[in-house]
């Protein structure tokens, strides 16, 4: 496999019981093509010796600012790197990295660089969940931050839980996934979906102020009929119910509605029978209570319109699930994307939310592009740099296969 040829590799290893699998991670990227630059913190030296690393990498590990020739190494590292992986990351790197905070050479290597990072976090489960971490973690995926992992296993000193590192093989993936992501090549891995029935929800929902005006939003239902083309792909039997013209194979079985409660009614009419509902749909969380049945006129005044909250239809369905059904929801969030998105996915009862920061540039509401995190309950977020909405779709559609092996039906 040569999936990194040409590539320089900036591989950090930070100060955790993990940094012994780094080396690992370094023979599969140069076993991968890549050329690999390792970059130790001190700590990571009371974890694994610095000739083990050299040894194995295209040249001699780093471990400091001051030592070598070169004045200024962590911007000719940033520079260089076509990818910088971490692998472990410690509580202290993320939080060091978040806060900006340049204390040794591959805190300063991170934030001198524009490359794509990726983190491999690794600590006790404890940390992991503190606040402090959980906010840290947030804030570099805010940023574009690649996180794999961590998983659920054994940890340092006989305890088990959530904080351990991903494996070298995923971790590897991650990097090669994320060098051809961001150069637009393939899609990920495909997955396939046949026997199994979609139901997919797509675009904004029109509530009626009077024949004329409505109360409506931005959705413009790509990222739902995304998300229904490539069920179909998969081999799945897909019904979409669509606020907006369907754009999809001719195999997908389409309804179209516009309100809030014309969906309710296709969407609750449909659930009971599938294996996957995926809300992608903007549904108007309020309607106004009364439409009026003729055109409103100026010549009467500005009117008052009063709201009316519309059923919380995901939440219903979740609440209605079969054994074996799959429910995933959207979450669009203009800040604390991973937080906000996790109580929508907890207080709903969900298998899956893909929350999408939709004040970040050409990400969500109309556009072609999207980038999302993907959280699965139970499991910790993963983020998806911004790519087409069909990539994103199918990075979805690896999710639901994922949670389906969760708890299998
Ligand atoms: N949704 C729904 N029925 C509604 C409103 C939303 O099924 N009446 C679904 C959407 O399709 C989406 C998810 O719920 O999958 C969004 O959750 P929601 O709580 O509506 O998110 P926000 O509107 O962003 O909520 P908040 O304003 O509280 O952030």
């Amino acid at each position: 496999m040569s999936a990194l040829a040409g590539r320089t590799i900036v591989l950090g290893v930070s100060g955790g019981i993990a940094a012994y699998k780094a080396v690992d991670v370094l023979r599969r990227l140069i076993d991968a093509g890549a050329y690999v630059v390792p970059v130790m913190t001190a700590s990571a030296g009371r974890f694994i010796g610095a000739t083990t690393l050299s040894a194995l990498a295209s040249e001699p590990v780093m471990t400091s600012m001051w030592e070598g020739p070169d004045p200024i190494p962590h911007t000719r590292l940033g520079r260089r790197a076509d990818v910088i992986v971490v692998a472990p990351a410690t509580a202290r790197l993320i939080g060091a990295y978040a806060n900006g905070l340049a204390t040794d050479l591959l805190t300063n290597t991170l934030i001198a660089t524009t490359a794509p990072v990726v983190l491999a976090p690794a600590m006790h489960t404890e940390m992991w969940e503190h606040p402090a971490v959980v906010h840290n973690i947030a804030t570099l995926m805010s940023r574009g931050v690649e996180l794999v992992g961590p998983g659920s296993g054994r940890l340092a000193g006989g305890d088990s839980g959530v904080g351990r590192m991903a494996e070298p093989a995923d971790i590897v993936a991650r990097v090669i996934d994320v060098t051809t992501c961001r150069s637009d090549s393939p899609a990920p891995s495909v997955k396939r979906l046949d026997g199994l029935s979609v139901l997919v929800t797509a675009g904004g929902t029109r509530e009626p102020i009077d024949p004329v005006r409505v109360l409506a939003n931005r959705s413009s239902g790509k990222q739902g009929h995304a998300i229904a083309a490539e069920a179909h792909a998969r081999g799945a039997a897909v019904t979409l119910i669509t606020t907006v013209e369907p754009d999809v194979p001719s195999g997908v079985a389409v309804e179209r509605v516009e309100t809030a409660e014309q969906m309710a009614d296709a969407v609750f009419k449909a659930a009971s029978s599938v294996d996957v509902v995926v809300m992608a749909a903007a549904v108007a969380d309020f309607r106004p209570k009364v439409a009026a049945s003729d055109k409103l006129k100026k010549r009467d005044g500005v009117p008052e319109i009063v709201l009316e909250p519309t059923v919380d239809i995901l939440a219903g369905v979740a609440a209605a699930r079969r054994p074996g059904q799959t429910i995933v929801g959207f979450a669009a969030e203009t800040e604390d994307v991973v937080v906000n998105a996790t109580a929508k996915l907890r207080h709903k009862g969900l298998d899956v939310i893909v929350a999408n920061d939709v004040s970040a540039p050409l990400v969500g509401f109309g556009h072609d592009t999207n980038a999302v995190t993907i959280i699965r309950k139970d499991h910790p977020a993963s983020s998806v740099a911004r790519a087409e909405k069909r990539v994103i779709a199918a990075h979805v559609l690896d999710a639901v296969v994922a949670a389906r092996q969760d708890a299998p039906g």
